[in-house]
């Protein structure tokens, strides 16, 4: 049957038919009244979700759009960049870091353990020149399933006096993410995860401390100016022509967020996860992330059964079942497979998922 393929993947996530019947209009003019009066709303709902009294900046593009619009908007050529990398995404912060010329420093954790705030710690108490400018973080790292206590690391890098830079591409609308009260000083994120919508559009909030690097940013980007983008924060508007259907849909599922309200968003995904990790243990699978702790509430990797590959698993999960999970990335490519259960998800679908994935097990023993 067509038509059926459920996406299970960390992004993009399934998408609500309000949100879909909405993009299915014309598109408006997006200097229009009408148009200004939906980014009004949508700008004041950013800071909602985003928890910040910062204005959040919307740019055309995907999620790694606004990691580039904030390492091109604050990093000077030379200037130091501590990068703390747990898998594939926290450590392209440091890649776009050290393109823009920055001389970026690593701490490497194990793919599938958090950042050890001591070991934060321990090297920014040693930085007592207050050399290091900048901190590239992130919350939920989707490659291996594991969240970092940001937290706490945030609160670590404040006392500090560095710039924290993090990414909350898979956290933001699934996990509690308050970036005033826990201090972060710049936050992204992307469409097509926790807001329940399709890729296309990137989003960006900087505090006060991180503007002052702006201002004295040598060559700051052209496209995801921040100075432009502030301005039209201010006049409801986008400087360029924005994806006005993505924008349009992203007001509906706004309204679907604050009808469910932000903590019954966090606790639904927590119990989507503990699901999820519990039913797989129960099929006799080991996940990749065995510490609840820093298990991740948006997306679980798990390793295949002796045996049976993840090409295997994928490929009869899709065409049995049209559910489409993913496979794990870099070095963890075909070694582990990821159920992404963030955005627009239910218990039902974990059930489905759970039950298809049973099957396909015994179909390929
Ligand atoms: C945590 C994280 N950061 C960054 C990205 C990159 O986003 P995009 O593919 O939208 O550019 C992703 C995409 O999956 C992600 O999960």
């Amino acid at each position: 049957m067509k038509d059926k393929q459920f996406l299970m993947i960390p992004g993009p996530t399934p998408v609500p038919e309000r949100a879909l019947l909405a993009m299915a209009k014309h598109p408006m003019g997006h200097r229009s009244s009408e148009f200004s009066a939906i980014m009004k709303q949508v700008y004041q709902d950013l800071k909602w979700l985003f928890q910040t009294e910062e204005d959040v900046f919307i740019y055309t593009s995907s999620g790694t759009g606004a990691m580039e619009a904030a390492i091109s908007n604050l990093v000077n050529p030379g200037d130091k960049v501590l990068s703390l990398v747990i898998g594939n995404f926290s450590e392209r912060w440091a890649k776009i870091a050290k393109m823009r010329g920055a001389d970026v420093e690593k701490i490497n954790f194990d793919w599938g353990q958090a950042v050890d705030p001591t070991v934060l710690k321990q090297r920014l108490d040693q930085d007592v020149n207050k050399e290091i400018k900048f901190v590239t973080l992130i919350h939920n790292e989707t490659s291996t399933g594991v969240t970092n206590d940001l937290q706490a690391l945030a609160a670590i890098i404040k006392e500090h006096g560095a710039i924290s830079i993090v990414d909350g591409v898979t956290s933001v609308g699934a996990l509690p993410v308050k970036m005033d009260e826990w201090g972060i000083d710049v936050l992204i994120s992307g469409s097509q995860k926790g807001f329940m919508i399709p890729p296309g559009l990137a989003f960006l909030a900087c505090s006060k401390k991180a503007w002052k690097a702006y201002e004295n940013c040598q060559n700051p980007s052209f496209y995801f100016n921040f100075g432009a983008n502030k301005k039209s924060v201010a006049e409801d508007t986008t400087p360029y022509t924005p994806n006005v259907s993505l924008i349009v849909a992203l007001k509906e599922t706004f309204a679907m967020m604050k009808e469910e309200g932000l903590e019954n968003i966090y606790s639904r995904h927590a119990k989507l996860a503990s699901m999820t990790r519990k039913g797989l243990k129960d099929l006799g699978l080991k996940l990749f992330v065995e510490d609840d702790n820093i298990g991740s509430k948006a997306i679980t990797a798990v390793w295949p059964p002796e045996g049976i590959s993840v090409p295997d698993i994928r490929k009869t999960l899709t065409k049995e079942y049209d559910i489409v999970v993913a496979n794990g990335q870099d070095k963890l490519k075909d070694k582990i497979f990821r159920i992404g259960h963030l955005g627009f998800v239910s218990e039902r679908d974990i059930i489905m998922a759970l039950g298809a994935l049973e099957a396909t097990l015994k179909k390929l023993k």
